[in-house]
């Protein structure tokens, strides 16, 4: 079984004049209604202009192909904030935040560069053990018989005790780091997480206090494996302004937060929309390996990364101008059936699992994907190793935004 279609958004879909569809309207996404929309436009318009959007016009890249082909033009397309970033959203320019995610070569290169070592395969190996012990300390302590929020007592607190144990930051204060992260993310509107950019500002300005104090520690010391002391004493970042800190450190807290924590949530929940694939699964725990990426495509933590064009650029016959802002949608590729075979259908055993958008691609693809993976595939194997059954017994409740595809509450109930 697959999610329900939505008839209303299917027909709303269906007629809307093209020129007047807007896949980010980030309604579609908390509700869960977003694939129709995109399907029509993979059909009809993969390379689409939406004139009027709450985030002004821009162009969207919806089929896989393309998208491959845009994240390979980085020359003509910009990730640089100074054009306006990776997010649909354009922050005020006065508000920019460097980071290399948003920094085009040579700068991006030589940052990237610097924390690159977090994750080599030796690191990786040695973080093994400190995942699992975690894993197995949240687990054992989840209560039986009762309905709780997976997403707060194993979701989050995983992916945050990893991060903090990255930056080597006190494990009592790892709940500041996912306030942080969703801070960073939210939408400001009233009543919201952030009413308005003077709250998210004075957010950052916390965070940045908090880690320069490990900075101040850190720099003076020798080298140490952690993402702190890398930035401290790498060439190409030692000399950082605090700004330019404060933007890294976002990059770093939501890219190692919000992705993997989604991923976690989306899992429990695909599972029971898809009861064949768990008793799969339950059969067969050696399938976790081929399911992890599949549940990082189907929940594609990421909706979209955007660029702007520097010239002009030629894509599916139409042409983007100079300026113009591209949005390459990540939900919309792994669902593209000219390049996945059942794209709507959660699989656990594909053939090739791995060949899935989640992690973008080319100069940007994601350094944490295998430290991603590997939280994924322990905290799958200490699951099975207790619990026959986690059953979602509630309706999941969504994050509003086009670009974090988030789950902010799941009910669940493991039988004891
Ligand atoms: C970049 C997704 C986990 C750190 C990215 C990008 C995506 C992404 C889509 C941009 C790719 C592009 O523009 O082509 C994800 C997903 C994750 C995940 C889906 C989990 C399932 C992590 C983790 C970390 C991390 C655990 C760190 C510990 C980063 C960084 C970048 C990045 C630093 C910037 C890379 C660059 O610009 O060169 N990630 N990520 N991510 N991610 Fe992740």
């Amino acid at each position: 079984m697959n999610a329900p279609v939505d008839l209303d958004h299917a027909r709303i879909a269906a007629t809307t004049p093209l020129d007047r569809l807007d896949p980010s309207n980030p309604a579609l996404f908390r509700d869960d209604v977003w694939q129709p929309y995109f399907a029509r436009l993979r059909r009809e318009a993969p390379v689409h202009y939406c004139a009027e959007s709450m985030f002004g016009p821009f162009w969207s890249i919806s089929t896989y192909k393309d998208i491959m082909q845009c994240e390979l033009a980085h020359k003509v397309l910009s990730s640089d904030s100074l054009h306006g970033g990776i997010s649909i959203r354009d922050r005020d320019k006065a508000l920019r935040l460097p980071m290399f995610i948003a920094m085009d070569p040579p700068q991006h290169d030589e940052q990237r560069k610097v924390v690159q070592p977090i994750v080599a395969p030796g690191n990786l190996a040695k973080l093994e053990h400190v995942i699992r012990e975690r894993a197995i300390r949240i687990l054992e302590g989840l209560p039986r018989n009762e309905t709780f929020n997976w997403v707060d007592r194993v979701s989050i607190e995983l992916t945050v005790s990893m991060l903090a144990t990255l930056f080597d930051f006190p494990q009592e204060d790892r709940r500041k780091l996912s306030h942080w992260s969703d801070c960073a993310t939210a939408l400001p509107m009233p009543g919201g997480l952030i009413e308005n950019e003077e709250q998210r500002e004075a957010v950052f300005a916390e965070m940045l206090g908090a880690f320069m104090k490990l900075w101040n520690e850190r720099v003076n010391a020798d080298p140490r494996p952690d993402l702190i002391s890398m930035l401290a004493h790498g060439e190409a970042t030692r000399n950082m302004t605090p700004r330019e800190f404060m933007g890294n450190l976002v990059l770093l807290i939501v890219g190692g937060n919000d992705t993997t924590r989604n991923s976690i949530s989306g899992g429990v929940l695909f599972l029971n929309e898809n009861p064949a694939e768990y008793n799969k699964l339950r059969a067969n725990p050696a399938l976790i390996e081929t399911m992890v990426p599949e549940i990082i495509r189907y929940q594609t933590p990421l909706a979209h990364m955007r660029r702007t064009a520097v010239a002009d650029f030629e894509i599916g016959g139409k042409t983007i101008r100079a300026g113009e802002k591209v949005v390459m949608w990540y939900i919309s590729g792994n669902r593209d059936e000219t390049a996945i075979e059942q794209p709507d259908r959660f699989i656990i055993d594909r053939a090739r699992p791995r060949g899935h958008l989640s992690f973008g691609f080319g100069i940007h693809r994601c350094v944490g994907n295998r430290l991603a993976e590997l939280q994924l595939k322990i905290l799958w194997e200490e699951i099975l190793r207790r619990f026959p059954r986690i059953e979602v017994v509630g309706r999941p409740e969504r994050t509003y935004s086009a670009f974090v595809h988030g789950i902010t509450n799941l009910p669940v109930r493991i039988p004891g």
